[in-house]
């Protein structure tokens, strides 16, 4: 299992100490919306001088041409994972899996499944469905489209890997390492319960960034890793 710390605090500065900060542990760094159309590629670069990988959270979800065109440029940018959401369908998974394929080097690419921030009653408002049934259908989905797996809450990860493959991977944020507050995340867990889920990877923001020593956050999740 790998920890991605997410990088979402509110400037440039303030993500580039943090990231200096954990300089030379084995994580992940998340780069997502707010920063990535803020920063753009300088933060990328910044990022991998510091000899991170890096995961490109920009969730794509518009017509399969536009999303596969969007996925390309992702790639150029030379970061190490992406993702889109399953829910643009399986015409738009298959575009960008297969556009991907084609680049001499290519990211892991995800499929968002039910976002964590969800509970049960907003996800059925918006699905009609609930979120096991439709993380089921989505993951197959994303499986026979050739995509590397997906991003889920903990409590679905087991049933993607049963439904699809072992080695189908799960991302999974709302990740609380040590039961902090959940803040807008609804279907939160703990490291244990992460592992015992099969994620592959954990996505940890807030415990990390809003702790006065995250450092010694980082070191503490990994060593229960
Ligand atoms: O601060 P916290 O640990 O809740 O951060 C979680 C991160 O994971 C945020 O950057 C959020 O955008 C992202 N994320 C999520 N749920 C998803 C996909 C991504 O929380 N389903």
């Amino acid at each position: 299992m790998k920890l991605c710390v997410a990088l979402d605090m509110q400037s440039l500065d303030e993500n580039l100490n943090l990231a200096r900060g954990l300089n030379g542990l084995d994580i992940w760094m998340k780069v997502g919306l707010r920063s990535y159309l803020r920063d753009g590629a300088l933060f990328l670069t910044e990022l991998k001088k510091m000899n991170f990988k890096i995961f490109l959270d920009l969730k794509l979800h518009d017509i399969p041409n536009t999303m596969a065109d969007a996925a390309e440029v992702i790639a150029d940018l030379g970061i190490d994972m992406t993702n889109i959401h399953a829910s643009a369908g399986k015409r738009a998974m298959s575009e960008v899996a297969n556009r991907l394929s084609i680049k001499s080097s290519r990211p892991l690419l995800f499929a968002v499944s039910a976002l964590t921030s969800f509970s049960q009653d907003e996800f059925f408002d918006v699905y009609n469905e609930t979120i096991n049934n439709r993380v089921r259908k989505f993951s197959i989905d994303a499986y026979e489209c050739g995509l590397d797996g997906m991003v889920c809450s903990v409590f679905e990860s087991k049933l993607i890997k049963q439904s699809t493959s072992n080695s189908f991977l799960t991302l999974t944020p709302g990740i609380r390492p040590f039961k902090e507050s959940s803040d807008d995340q609804n279907r939160v867990a703990d490291i244990n319960t992460a592992k015992e889920n099969l994620s592959d990877f954990i996505v940890v923001g807030r415990p990390i960034y809003k702790s006065d020593n995250p450092r010694m956050v980082v070191e503490k999740i990994l060593s229960e890793i």
